[in-house]
């Protein structure tokens, strides 16, 4: 294993394997009463994509969440983040993933979190309510999908990130009320239902949900 002890915590580096992983943290959450998912595939799934997170960012940043590009906030969504979210977990009885359950359940199978392909409707944990004010935007990569979730006037709205000019991103553009001007060249969306004025090049939005204090974005196999 390649790593090293830093602030109290394991860094990982080049050459960590999914085991390596897997022996660090079943401790770790044992102690906080969790437990891996029992769907064995998916937690592979999962880890395998913490592995190409710490890759590209040096650090095994979550997969279901958003990284912000604030250390400090980030630190909050390296995995395992269970000591952050004590409430919201003890709720879902899994972390936002589902890569962790709580010790008691059996079959996690109905657990899984943004990594599986859902049969229908899903919720996925975009960010806490709190952590983007009225006039926000935020973008939160959601499995494959690069969604952009806005805050007008404490409503949130959910829409592709991707600009039909030239796929700039929406999550980083500036907000005016219920419009989002893209940051690259200024085409102008309306969040609510992801209209502009340019021909053919609406885009695609997404239900919300608003829950004990978290905003969860509804995103279906079906629908993509
Ligand atoms: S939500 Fe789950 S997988 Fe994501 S960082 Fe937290 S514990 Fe890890
Ligand atoms: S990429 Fe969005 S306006 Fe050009």
């Amino acid at each position: 294993m390649s790593d090293v002890q830093s602030r109290g915590r394991r860094l990982f580096g080049p050459g960590t394997t999914v085991a390596d992983l897997k022996a660090y943290m079943a401790p770790f959450v044992d102690r906080l009463g969790y437990k891996f998912n029992t769907e064995e595939a998916f937690v592979e799934e999962v880890l395998e994509s913490e592995l190409e997170i710490l890759e590209e960012t040096g650090d095994i940043y979550c997969p279901c969440r958003a990284r912000t590009g604030d250390a400090k906030e980030d630190a909050k969504i390296v995995c395992p983040c269970i000591p952050f979210f004590r409430d919201q977990f003890a709720g879902l009885k899994k972390c936002w993933c589902g890569l962790f359950i709580l010790e008691e359940i059996e079959d996690g199978g109905e657990l899984l979190g943004v990594m599986e392909e859902p049969q229908g409707d899903v919720e996925v944990p975009a960010f806490l309510a709190r952590d983007v004010a009225p006039g926000q935007i935020r973008h939160v990569k959601i499995g494959k999908r690069d969604v952009a979730v806005a805050n007008v006037d404490g409503d949130f709205f959910a829409l592709s990130n991707v600009c039909r000019h030239a796929f700039g991103p929406l999550g980083e553009g500036f907000m005016d009320e219920h419009v989002v001007m893209c940051p690259w060249h200024g085409w102008r969306y309306d969040v609510r239902d992801g209209t502009t004025d340019h021909p053919n090049a609406d885009v695609r939005t997404y239900d919300v949900v608003v829950r004990d204090g978290a905003v969860f974005v509804v995103v279906g196999a079906r629908a993509g």
